[in-house]
């Protein structure tokens, strides 16, 4: 049997060879548009209600607004019929939602308000990274030269481009990003670390993503009696991180064992990150 391979593109589904978008969608002339990443196991996309409050909170943050009859709801259910679709029921698979402002002229105001918004919806099978989350990863640091809204979740990826190949060219699996000598957050995941016992990661205010599994990790760590200091860590902290480790859709809680080709502490993943791995496999595997 061959593959289905069906995406979903303003209205209609269509296999992925034959959906078509205008040059001149903004998404492609500006970048001028927001996305989703949910994380679906068995069909059931984990944390959705999340997912679909953030991506409001996007489309509002950069002004856009949905045709009459479609929400953030509406996608995620596309996207449990996308799965249906390409035979993805059973297993690991990730949904991609984009939303852009439109295929119009090019003028870098806005369209007239016609003009629909681009609505692409598609889902890809997902290995989760077993090996590295048992054995730990590499991380390079690297300057933050993103804008001043990195907590909407917009298209406009070219740091975050550039950081990731940095560190792919450095053999390291992950960029973690520096301003004004404090980590952010990683090119597409969120930091954590513990310094002097106390868990670490920066507050979700604008330079940062407030990251799905960031915050329902911050949650599970709570019920476990595991309280998160959301005060950054400093540059010059680093050298005395005992434990590193970053979170994300597709990577969960990956221990960072490795920065900028030195080991993090003993250059094995800490005990308390292990906890945390653990607690969110749990949640994960029984549901959002
Ligand atoms: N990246 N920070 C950035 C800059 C991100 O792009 C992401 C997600 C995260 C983690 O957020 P979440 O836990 O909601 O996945 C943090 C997605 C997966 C991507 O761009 O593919």
């Amino acid at each position: 049997m061959t593959q289905r391979d069906i995406v979903y593109v303003n209205g209609s589904f269509v296999p992925r060879a034959e959906a078509r978008v205008s040059v001149e969608d903004r998404g492609f002339v500006f970048g001028d548009g927001v996305y989703e990443v949910i994380r679906a196991i068995n069909g059931r996309l984990f944390a959705s209600r999340f997912h679909n409050d953030r991506l409001r909170r996007s489309l509002e943050g950069i002004r856009i607004n949905l045709a009459a009859g479609d929400t953030p709801e509406r996608f995620a259910d596309i996207g449990r019929q996308l799965l249906k679709e390409n035979d993805l029921l059973g297993g690991e698979a990730t949904v991609y939602m984009q939303v852009t402002r439109g295929a119009t002229t090019r003028v870098h105001n806005f369209p007239p308000s016609q003009i629909q918004p681009t609505v692409y919806i598609s889902v890809a099978r997902f290995t989760p990274y077993t090996d590295l989350a048992a054995s730990g990863a590499s991380a390079i640091s690297h300057p933050d030269l993103r804008w001043g809204r990195c907590d909407l979740k917009t298209l406009n990826l070219l740091p975050n481009v550039l950081a990731s190949q940095a560190a792919k060219e450095r053999g390291a699996f992950e960029a973690m990003l520096i301003r004004d000598g404090v980590v952010t957050e990683g090119a597409k995941t969120n930091f954590f670390g513990v310094v002097n016992g106390s868990l670490r990661t920066h507050p979700c205010d604008t330079h940062i993503l407030p990251g799905i599994t960031r915050s329902v990790l911050r949650d599970l760590a709570s019920d476990v009696g595991i309280e998160l200091d959301e005060t950054p860590i400093k540059a010059d902290e680093i050298p005395r991180l005992s434990e590193l480790f970053l979170t994300g859709t597709t990577t969960d809680v990956m221990p960072v064992v490795k920065l900028d080709d030195r080991p993090v502490a003993d250059g094995k993943p800490g005990q308390l990150t292990r906890r945390l791995q653990r607690v969110l496999a749990e949640s994960l595997a029984s549901g959002d």
